[in-house]
């Protein structure tokens, strides 16, 4: 799909990941200036390593734990040239995250308060900190878009079962998370109206990233589509969310989920 994106700077936060990468793929393909940031390591090397020689790409190190450098980041794109009209809020502990690093998925009854905090932190309070520096550094100075990222876990509940024997588990503050973010959405889309700003959000279904065969019949049983997405798939409705053709929606959730929600 080519959807123009010349003339949108767009910011993403965690984009080293599976589908930030795709992400980024798709809006330099599409025209766009993008700034990528995600945590100093090997995700964000390979993001350099692949982009880094697109004029068109920038790259910060941003820890979203760290409110006094989510404060100043705008500021620092700035000082750059660089003024993202576009957020992307799309950083998270994922069980993608917490699978390659080879943590354990502790039962509900033995999550720790450390690991939901840390994963609400993350995934809700520092999404609310990029919000609250958009709001101070760019929006009313020119038109913008933010676009926060939920999941098919936000508002549909899991079906734990097809979790048995995976080496990976739905989490609960995840889910809880993804929920409240679109709480955030719907608060800010109203609140930025006047000022030029839209606020959207997103929630992906679920993306193959080399789940075995059983698991995918497992998730795939539950899809009306019958099958995990390709990340471009999610991609493709992201480049058009970031576009001008996006221009007249605000305080929406997409579901891009092959139907996994419309049963
Ligand atoms: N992949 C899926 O199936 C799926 C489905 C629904 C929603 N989502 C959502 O899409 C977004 C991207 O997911 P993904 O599949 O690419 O996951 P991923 O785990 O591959 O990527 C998440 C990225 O966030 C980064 N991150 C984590 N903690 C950070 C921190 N403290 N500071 C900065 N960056 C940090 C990670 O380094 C990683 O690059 C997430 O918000 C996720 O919840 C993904």
């Amino acid at each position: 799909m080519t959807v123009a994106l010349n003339g949108q700077t767009i910011f993403i936060t965690g984009s080293g990941g599976v589908l930030g990468t795709a992400y980024v793929n798709a809006m330099l393909e599409n025209g766009a200036t993008v700034i990528g940031s995600d945590l100093p390591g090997h995700r964000a090397d390979a993001m350099k390593e692949r982009f880094g020689a697109n004029p068109n790409f920038a790259y910060y190190d941003l820890d979203m734990g760290d409110e006094d450098a989510i404060v100043g980041i705008f500021q620092k794109m700035a000082a750059d040239g660089l003024n993202p009209n576009v957020v992307l809020n799309n950083a998270a502990i994922t069980g993608e995250l917490l699978m390659g690093a080879g943590k354990p998925f502790p039962d509900f009854a033995n999550t720790s308060i450390s690991d939901w905090e840390k994963t609400l932190r993350i995934n809700l309070t520092a999404p609310f900190l990029i919000a609250r520096q958009m709001d101070r550094d760019i929006v009313g100075k020119y038109p913008a878009k933010l676009i926060n990222v939920a999941s098919m876990y936000a508002l549909n509940g899991p079906h734990h079962q097809i979790y048995e024997g995976m080496p990976f588990k739905s989490f609960s503050a995840y889910s809880t998370t993804k929920a409240g973010i679109h709480g955030l959405t719907l608060w800010l889309a109203g609140y930025w109206a006047k000022r030029d700003c839209t606020v959207n959000t997103i929630a992906p279904g679920a993306v193959f990233n080399g789940h075995s065969d059983e698991f995918q019949r497992r998730v795939g049983e539950l899809i009306m589509a019958g099958r995990m997405a390709d990340p471009k798939e999610i991609a493709d409705v992201m480049i058009f969310l970031c576009s001008e053709n996006a221009r007249y929606m605000t305080g929406q959730l997409v579901n891009v989920d092959g139907g996994f929600s419309g049963w």
